[in-house]
């Protein structure tokens, strides 16, 4: 390691304190500044800090932002999810490859651009994207990519890219992006409805705790962020959970697939969202909240830290919150660095500690030992924008709306071959198919709802409603058209899993790279029935067996799909009336032992 490597290491961990707990951020600012984690790099990290080496390394070896080798000064990350895919995502790689004259996971000669892929970065309504660096690119074709390329030869500044703004906030001197809102539809609208500044807070700390805690339980509120638990109940197991030190988090980490609602609202409604952060940490008896931001939104982090301040010199953060006396509360911003898993709560509750987001076990729950083992309420960023209309216009208001097990509004993020893709408020309890219709998608063949880890939805189920009695989701609806072959999505969603899994388990590391093969093996038209019977026993037994939400909801895409399109499986597998199936090829098999015997052997060749 050269001299200056090693100190500009030693005055990154000396601004972060020195402090282990801020090893994620100590890691992302080495990335940025020395391009690469190199070993010496790891070990001078684990001296600065006063901890074994092993430990900065297994955080450093577990985020796809970070890296071992070094990158280009510019790092381009082309998504490769289904969406992308739909729209020319591979053609859009390919002209970035020839143009750059570079294969994906190269860096140019130069050492100026590294070319990458990466999963969903949350702009799916305008897919074909890409980040460059922190730079969100979106809506790109094969031309685009050229010109980006070109465009980045004669000034190596992303920021120069943005040519033109995005609406709204999106066009704010803090975010600069030209990402889009596309925000649709809200009706009735929860979260988009415009709200007086700080009235709902000064509401709350009028209220008591407990009254909080009632309000929020009588609106029936449940969580957004795909499980669906009671938000009330949550926030009462820890406020009555022993210790005088809590904690709020707004998880923002909105990695599943074709999920792209939080974007929207941290973009226009941060207000709301820290409001509720707020009104959150004085139910529970909070004084610090933590806002965990993915790696692919450090565009919007400027723009947040800005509310933040802002905030604070109102008074609605800091001492004495909206001037209820003896509330204290402050919000820090902890950034991701690249990976899915750490959207579940406990993975991410690592995360923030400066560990590898591996899944904690459970019991204990995060409400009785969370975030540096205090209570912590882990909450996505649409509940908490909830909370905060819930208390400005009462809980009835809320709870008018919706279904019987599922109140108020849920916020979908639509995508695919739809003609309207973008952000939706509807009620709970709306149809499928009224849903399509909204976005302009009524000849779709299949529908994704919940992202891969939810349902692959038929045409004869379109009546089905959007709750969570019925169609459960986190918000993500991908739209199929009649020219898509599902068999290949149910695949690419496997790769999606196989890739993001922590790999703690065996089930999930190991059953998930099973899955694939086998539907490899489909696709190159050697599969028979024994192996949609394979799949669906091996899907069965990683949904049971998994430690965490992310095995256990895995084999969705092949479960969902072998129970409501079996015709589409039917028509990829071939029975063979002699017996003999399609997925042992004989003829090769004795191919080696032909060569030796100088004869062909009539029982193979009889068989194919
Ligand atoms: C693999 C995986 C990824 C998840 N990703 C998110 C996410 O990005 N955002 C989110 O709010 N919840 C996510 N969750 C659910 C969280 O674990 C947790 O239930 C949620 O944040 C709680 O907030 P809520 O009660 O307001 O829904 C994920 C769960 C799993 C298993
Ligand atoms: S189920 Fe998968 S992601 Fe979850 S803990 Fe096990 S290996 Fe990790
Ligand atoms: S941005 Fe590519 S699928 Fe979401």
């Amino acid at each position: 390691m050269t001299p200056e490597l090693e100190s500009a290491v030693r005055e990154i961990c000396a601004a972060h304190d020195r402090d282990p707990l801020r090893l994620m951020d100590i890691l992302r600012a080495v990335q940025q500044r020395c391009g690469s984690i190199s070993s010496p790099i790891i070990a001078r990290i684990a001296a600065e800090l006063r901890i074994p080496r092993v430990r900065v390394e297994s955080t450093a070896t577990f985020y796809a932002f970070f890296t071992a080798q070094p990158t280009g000064r510019i790092v381009i990350r082309v998504c490769n999810d289904v969406i992308d895919e739909l729209q020319g995502g591979q053609r859009v790689l390919a002209a970035f490859e020839q143009e750059l004259g570079i294969r994906v996971g190269e860096t140019t000669p130069d050492g100026l651009i590294t070319l990458t892929e990466t999963a969903c970065i949350g702009m799916c309504d305008q897919a074909p994207a890409a980040l460059v660096n922190d730079v969100v690119v979106t809506r790109l074709s094969t031309d685009r990519a050229r010109e980006i390329v070109q465009a980045l030869r004669a000034n190596p500044d992303p920021k120069a890219l943005v040519t033109r703004l995005g609406d709204g906030n999106n066009g704010h001197a803090l975010v600069g992006a030209m990402v889009e809102n596309n925000l649709r539809y809200a009706e009735p609208a929860y979260v988009f409805s415009p709200l007086a500044r700080g009235v709902a807070l000064s509401k709350a700390v009028a209220m008591s705790p407990a009254e909080i805690i009632r309000a929020v339980k009588v609106s029936r509120l449940r969580g957004r962020g795909g499980a669906g638990f009671p938000t009330g109940m949550k926030w009462e197991f820890a406020r009555a959970a022993p210790g005088d030190r809590k904690f709020i988090v707004c998880n923002a980490d909105e990695g599943e697939p074709g999920t792209f609602k939080d974007r929207v609202i941290l973009t226009e409604c941060p207000d709301r969202v820290f409001a509720g952060m707020t009104i959150a940490g004085y139910a529970i008896g909070a004084a610090e909240g933590v806002l965990y931001l993915r790696a692919e939104y450090a565009y919007l982090r400027a723009f947040l830290e800005d509310v933040l301040a802002r905030r604070r010199a109102e008074g609605l953060l800091g001492q004495s919150v909206a001037g209820k006396a003896g509330f204290n509360f402050d919000i820090r911003i902890q950034m991701g660095a690249g990976a899915y898993i750490c959207g579940e709560e406990t993975a991410l509750l690592n995360s923030c500690e400066g560990l590898r987001g591996d899944p904690r076990n459970r019991p204990p729950f995060p409400a009785q030992r969370g975030y540096l083992g205090c209570p912590t309420v882990v909450n996505n960023v649409e509940t908490l924008c909830k909370v905060v209309k819930i208390i400005q216009d009462g809980p009835a208001a809320f709870a008018e709306h919706g279904s019987a097990g599922s109140s108020g509004t849920k916020l979908l993020s639509i995508s695919g071959d739809c003609k309207r893709p973008g952000v939706y408020e509807v009620a709970f309890g709306v149809t499928l198919r009224h849903v399509l219709e909204l976005c302009g998608a009524e000849d779709a063949a299949a529908v994704q709802v919940g992202g891969p880890s939810g349902q692959l939805v038929p045409r004869s189920q379109y009546d089905r409603k959007i709750c969570y009695d019925d169609l459960a989701t986190g918000g993500s609806v991908m739209v199929f058209g009649p020219q898509r072959d599902l068999v290949h999505v149910v695949r690419r969603y496997l790769d999606f899993f196989a890739e993001e899994s922590c790999g703690y388990c065996t089930p999930c590391r190991v059953g998930t790279r099973l899955l694939i093969e086998r539907l490899a093996h489909i696709q190159a038209g050697r599969g028979s029935p024994d192996d949609l019977a394979y799949l669906e026993e091996l899907g069965q037994t990683i949904k049971l067996t998994s430690r965490c939400g992310l095995g256990q909801t895995a084999a969705n895409p092949v479960l969902t799909s072998l129970k409501n399109f079996p015709e589409v499986w039917a028509g990829r597998v071939r029975a063979r009336s002699n017996g003999h199936q399609p997925g042992f090829d004989l003829s090769t098999a004795v191919g080696a032992a032909e060569l030796i015997v100088g004869r062909r052997s009539a029982h193979a060749h009889a068989a194919s």
